[in-house]
This record gives C-alpha cells, sequence and structure tokens, in this order.
C-alpha cells in the first residue's frame, strides 16, 4: 500500500528512542522530512536525517521553541505524533504514597505536554490540512493497578482527542490516539522503567519480568508489540489513506483488551 506520504512534513515528540524512534524512521522511509524531540537526542535519531531539537517538553517554553524550530527547518508541519509520555516519576507506588509532584509530573508529561505542543502548531496544522497521532496506552482503558497517575493521565489525553477531533474536523485535522500495550522500549528494557521497578518490587530477574508481561497483561498474541509495529500503525494513522478516521483510538496491545 503506497501511504502517499512522501513531501510531507512531521513533528514526532520523544523522538530519541522507542516508538517515537522507530516513528522517525518509519516516516523518513516514506520519504517524510521530520523533526524529533527529545530532551537528549540520540545518535540513532541523528542518523535517521531529522532535524533533531533538544528540548524539555516538560516546560511552559517548550512547545513553542519546537515548533519555532519546525517552521524555522520546514515552513510548518502537517503531521504531529505527540508520543512523549511516560515521565521521570513513572512509578508503581499505591494511591498513598504518590504526592503532588508525581501526580504533576503524570499530567506535564502525558496530558500537558501533548495540549501545548498541538496548541503551538495548530496554525500549520490547519493550513495544511493535516493530522495529529496521541500516544495514550492500554493503561487508559485498565486505569485499575499502577501506574495509576500515568494511567489517569493517559485517560484524559484519550479523551483530549475525541474531543479535538470534534473540534478541528470541519478544518479538515484528523486528531486520533493509539494505546500501545506493553511494548519492547526502555520502559521495559531500561534501567529505571516499569520492567526494572517490577523486577525490583518481586525480587525476580528483569529479563524473566519482561517475559512475562505478555501473559501478565492477557496479550494473547503471547509477546511484547515491537516499536516498529507501533510505528507503522501510527504511519498509517497519519496518511491520507486514514483519510475517514479521526476522534477514535487504537489498541495495538495483542488483544489484551477483550470487549
Ligand atoms: N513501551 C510501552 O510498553 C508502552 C506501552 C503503552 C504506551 N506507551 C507510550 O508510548 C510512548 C512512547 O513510549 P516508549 O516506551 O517508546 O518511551 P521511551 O523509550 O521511554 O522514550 C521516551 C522518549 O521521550 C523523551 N522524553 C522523555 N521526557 C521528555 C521531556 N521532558 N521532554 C522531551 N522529551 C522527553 C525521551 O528522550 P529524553 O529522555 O532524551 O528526553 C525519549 O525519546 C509514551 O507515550 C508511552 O507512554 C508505551
Amino acid at each position: 500500500m503506497q501511504l502517499e506520504l512522501s513531501g510531507k512534513t512531521a513533528i514526532v515528540t520523544g523522538a530519541s528512542r522507542g516508538i517515537g524512534l522507530a516513528t522517525v524512521r518509519a516516516l523518513r522511509a516514506e520519504g517524510v522530512q521530520v523533526v524529533g524531540a527529545a530532551r537528549k537526542p540520540t545518535p540513532e535519531l541523528e542518523e535517521t536525517g531529522a532535524i533533531a531539537v533538544p528540548v524539555d517538553l516538560g516546560t511552559r517554553a517548550g512547545a513553542q521553541f519546537l515548533i519555532d524550530e519546525a517552521v524555522r527547518a520546514f515552513g510548518g508541519a502537517d503531521l504531529l505524533v505527540n508520543n512523549l509520555g511516560g515521565g521521570d516519576l513513572l512509578t508503581l507506588a499505591g494511591f498513598a504514597d504518590l504526592d503532588d509532584d508525581a501526580w504533576a509530573d503524570a499530567f506535564e508529561i502525558n496530558l500537558f505536554a501533548t495540549v501545548r505542543v498541538t496548541r503551538a502548531a495548530l496554525p500549520w496544522l490547519v493550513r495544511d490540512g493535516g493530522a495529529v497521532v496521541n500516544v495514550s496506552s492500554i493503561g487508559a482503558w485498565r486505569p485499575e493497578g499502577p501506574p495509576l497517575a500515568y494511567n489517569v493521565a493517559k485517560a484524559a489525553l484519550k479523551a483530549f482527542g475525541r474531543g479535538l477531533a470534534t473540534e478541528l474536523g470541519p478544518s479538515g485535522v484528523r486528531v486520533v490516539t493509539v494505546s500501545p500495550g506493553p511494548t519492547r522500549t526502555s520502559m521495559w528494557e531500561g534501567d529505571s522503567g516499569l520492567g526494572a521497578q517490577l523486577a525490583a518490587a518481586v525480587g525476580a530477574p528483569q529479563e524473566a519480568i519482561v517475559a512475562g508481561a505478555p501473559e501478565q497483561v492477557g496479550m494473547v498474541t503471547g509477546r511484547l508489540a515491537e516499536p516498529a509495529e507501533v510505528a507503522d500503525l501510527i504511519s498509517y494513522l497519519l496518511s491520507p489513506r486514514a483519510a475517514s478516521i479521526t476522534g477514535s483510538d487504537h489498541l495495538i496491545d495483542g488483544g489484551a483488551i477483550r470487549g
């Protein structure tokens, strides 16, 4: 299938590794010019040929800085992937141990950064009849259990996408949510992500936690999703081939969420 994305311009947040990096690679392969944002852009991001913008999107000024860089590089952007998520304070702590900082961090990174980047990009999205993909999580569908603040922020992100799609539809801008289940990134395999925290909590090797995650979560495929699989779904949803898809939330979770 030809995605008809060649010649378009995209902004991808959280682009230095994981799902964001895979999305940059997928879009570059389709002939898209990409601006990729992270606090510390990696050599892997630079190698894609994307414009790498070092920016902290947990700050109020970060979003406008990113869009200004995209305007400077490409005169704006047709496509926006709000992939940034997680957060440095992502924790398995129960409700009683989640202080204001943990809640604020969860909402800054998983909701407010997306709100601000989308608002700053809006003039160019409207000008070009653009498309936005927001990356949520199965945690928005199944918020019980930790990480609670993250799950609640992702549920708010899903609601944001639905509401914005309705408002922007007449302007020719589509807004879609993608909700991955466990996906093989630093969130599971890194030194301080959920995988590492779960391993420490139960005293098991991290590799065993990662290997057992699909069964634990109920993924009938029996394996973690790969970042490239999520990136392919995002690329399709951004493309003109998905012109009638807006406002919806697309699970990519190995069948974990049923009904
Ligand atoms: N992996 C999963 O199992 C899974 C499951 C469901 C949903 N998701 C969602 O999918 C998205 C991507 O997840 P991932 O696992 O690929 O994440 P990841 O590997 O942890 O990558 C996170 C990216 O965000 C950047 N980032 C973090 N804080 C930032 C900040 N304040 N400002 C700018 N950039 C920042 C990181 O770069 P720097 O650290 O250099 O800033 C990195 O590029 C997230 O929204 C996550 O919630 C993931």
